[in-house]
């Protein structure tokens, strides 16, 4: 914390940024939670009252939430009330707009994406950067729709956001090296380990979920050809390369969350 990120003609204390997460479903409400967790104000928004209620408690007391992580003493109760403190949900989208850096998190929908991304770009003031936390459409293509693509950024993390360490950043083909190099500091903030790879129209998917889909596609072809259940493919990927889950249970964790 405390490092310094260029932000094109200001400097500013990166532990310092407020932070704007849009959706507040399975990734928003725990990208919003790490985010806090490392220090910076963080508002998370919903178009969905309920969703906003069910993120305010999924961070305090779900399975990877404030309480357990205290009890398990992975967190002070102190470091987890000054999260807490950092951290507020709304409704209200210019709350979250206005900010440095905001990541968004809708559903996988290429159009409701470009929407939200059009809707930023008017909202947000013209240096924020705009991240999104896209499985896999192109960051060219989200950019496109914003007048700020050097400031449009992937940002892909992985469930639940509290736990792992992955951070996929996504260059498109406009991104600015400023917008990397802030998005990089502040996922390493998180405890992540960000790793840039580039942007691509070719295929959905940037490095992770290419392998992982073409894993998958092989699962289900053995499940298929009836050689093993999908119970007995996931404890056999778990007890041979000693993955926390197998290959089915991973999407079911993914759509559903983790209970
Ligand atoms: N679930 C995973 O394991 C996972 C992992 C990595 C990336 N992702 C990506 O993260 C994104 C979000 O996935 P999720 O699993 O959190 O979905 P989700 O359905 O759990 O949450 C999405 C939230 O967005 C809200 N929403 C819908 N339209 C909105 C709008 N216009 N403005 C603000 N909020 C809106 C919904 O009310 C919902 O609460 C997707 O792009 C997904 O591909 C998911």
């Amino acid at each position: 914390m405390n490092q310094q990120a260029d932000n094109g003609n200001r400097e500013t204390e990166v532990s310092d940024l407020k932070i704007g997460v849009i959706g507040a479903g399975v990734m928003g409400s725990g990208i919003a939670q790490s985010l806090a967790t490392a220090g910076f104000e963080t508002v998370g928004y919903d178009v969905s009252p309920e969703a906003v209620e069910k993120a305010a408690d999924l961070v305090r007391t779900g399975r990877y939430g404030f309480d357990r992580a205290v009890s398990r003493k992975k967190l002070s109760q102190q470091d987890a009330d000054a999260a807490l403190d950092r951290l507020s949900f709304t409704t209200d989208f210019a709350k979250a707009a206005h900010a440095d850096l905001v990541i968004e998190c809708v559903p996988e929908d290429l159009a409701l994406k470009i929407r939200v991304f059009r809707d930023l770009d008017a909202a947000a003031p013209k240096d924020t950067i705009l991240a999104s936390n896209t499985s896999g459409f192109s960051i060219a293509a989200i950019a496109s729709a914003t007048d700020r693509p050097e400031k449009v950024v992937g940002w892909h993390w992985a469930s639940p956001p509290p736990v792992m360490r992955f951070a996929e950043i996504v260059r498109g083909p406009l991104t600015g090296d400023d917008a990397i190099e802030t998005v990089k500091t502040v996922a390493a903030d998180c405890g992540k380990n960000p790793i840039v790879v580039k942007d691509t129209a070719m295929a959905w998917g940037f490095v992770a979920n290419r392998v992982y889909g073409a894993m998958l596609r092989e699962a289900s072809r053995v499940v298929d050809e009836g050689i093993a259940s999908h119970a007995e493919v996931n404890d056999l990927m778990v007890d041979c390369f000693n993955w926390p889950v197998g290959p089915f249970a991973m999407v079911k964790g993914a759509s559903e969350g983790w209970k």
